[in-house]
């Protein structure tokens, strides 16, 4: 069968993950499909470095319009992050029947509703695991397995850099800014780091994940919004001799009234499991009538990690656009020959 063709806009830290992903995981990732995914064009701010990521065979392209509409690609990965060129690439790819896999939440949680709505009127997928929670698969548990659920509320630790900023300054007692840095060189932080810090980057997720738990329209200018940047050293040293860890978390709960949607530190005690995630690991609760309340947990920021959340995506969009139905479903990774040559080990 033939490959489905990628348009990837952005070649930095996400971006470049998926290449190496797809290129480490190719056949467990065509497996999985039912086809392979291969690059076939890229677009980047800086195309000499998107030459350097992808060598020779993929194409690379400057207008990011030509290649959002392409007719050699079916699918447009937006990475490139931002809200000008990325939303103009994605209106344009959905409008020539792309589907499109993005991991922008800045650009979902304030113009989503449009992009939502040119995608229902083109009839075509936008994919967003990438955008909420990093590797974590948090998008498919609310959409799909807890599918059955009436949620109640969601409330979690949505971004990386804080979560690492706030761990090293009482684990290390290091320097707000020394950490940040850090964070930044590892690849967690935004492009503008006031983003993490503000506490604009989880309420942009938080919007994302209280729309699909709630089935209302994304709403981002309503949340309430605050922070890390005015804590200072000794507040995290009293919350813990008091028994506390400090945690910037996203909550957004249904009322009879109406919903809230909120992100502030929050004094966590730390007995609770989620007081114990460290680092730019996040951790997500979701409480649905059905199920009760169930906790998600994984990385939720760098390169591997994210791609892996939009290659998640690469594959549900190569398995609806497929026309046969054993590739419909995901396939159990399952042959005879790979059983014989990795056999289980007696213990
Ligand atoms: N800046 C984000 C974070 C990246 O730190 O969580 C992942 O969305």
């Amino acid at each position: 069968m033939e490959a489905i063709r990628v348009g990837l806009l952005g070649a930095g830290v996400v971006g470049s993950g998926v290449v190496h992903v797809l290129k480490r995981n190719r056949e467990e990732i065509a497996r999985r499909a039912g086809r392979e995914i291969r690059v076939v064009q890229v677009c980047a701010r800086n195309l000499e470095k998107a030459r350097q990521l992808v060598g020779d065979e993929v194409q690379v392209v400057a207008d990011p319009i030509a290649m959002a509409t392409s007719p050699d690609v079916d699918v447009l990965v937006e990475v490139i992050g931002g809200t000008t060129v990325a939303k103009d690439a994605i209106l344009a790819a959905l409008k020539a029947g792309k589907a499109v896999v993005t991991a922008n939440k800045a650009l979902l949680a304030t113009a989503g509703n449009e992009v939502f709505a040119a995608a229902r009127a083109g009839r075509v997928p936008v994919m967003f695991e990438a955008a909420v929670a990093g590797g974590i698969p948090i998008i498919k548990a609310l959409r799909e397995g807890l599918a059955a659920n009436r949620m109640q509320w969601v409330a979690g630790i949505i971004n990386g850099t804080t979560n690492f900023i706030l761990s090293e300054m009482r684990a290390k007692r290091l320097p707000f800014d020394a950490v940040l840095k850090e964070a930044q060189r590892l690849g967690y932080a935004e492009a503008d780091p006031t983003f993490d810090i503000e506490g604009v980057d989880a309420a942009h997720k938080l919007t994302l994940l209280s729309a699909l738990a709630f089935g209302i329209p994304v709403q981002f200018d309503r949340a309430s919004v605050e922070g890390i940047s005015k804590l200072q050293a000794a507040d995290i040293a009293y919350a813990e001799e008091l028994g506390y860890r400090i945690k910037l978390l996203g909550i957004t709960r249904k009322h009879a009234a109406g919903i809230e949607l909120r992100v502030h530190p929050t004094l966590v005690p730390a007995k609770r499991l989620i007081a114990s995630v460290e680092g730019a690991m996040n951790a997500v609760l979701i409480k649905g009538d059905a199920v009760g309340a169930t906790l998600y947990y994984g990385p939720g920021a760098g390169s591997e990690p994210t791609a892996s959340a939009v290659i998640a995506d690469l594959v549900d969009v190569t398995r609806l656009f497929t026309a046969d139905p054993e590739h419909r479903v995901p396939a159990l990774a399952f042959q005879h020959d790979a059983l014989a040559a990795t056999p289980i080990l007696p213990m």
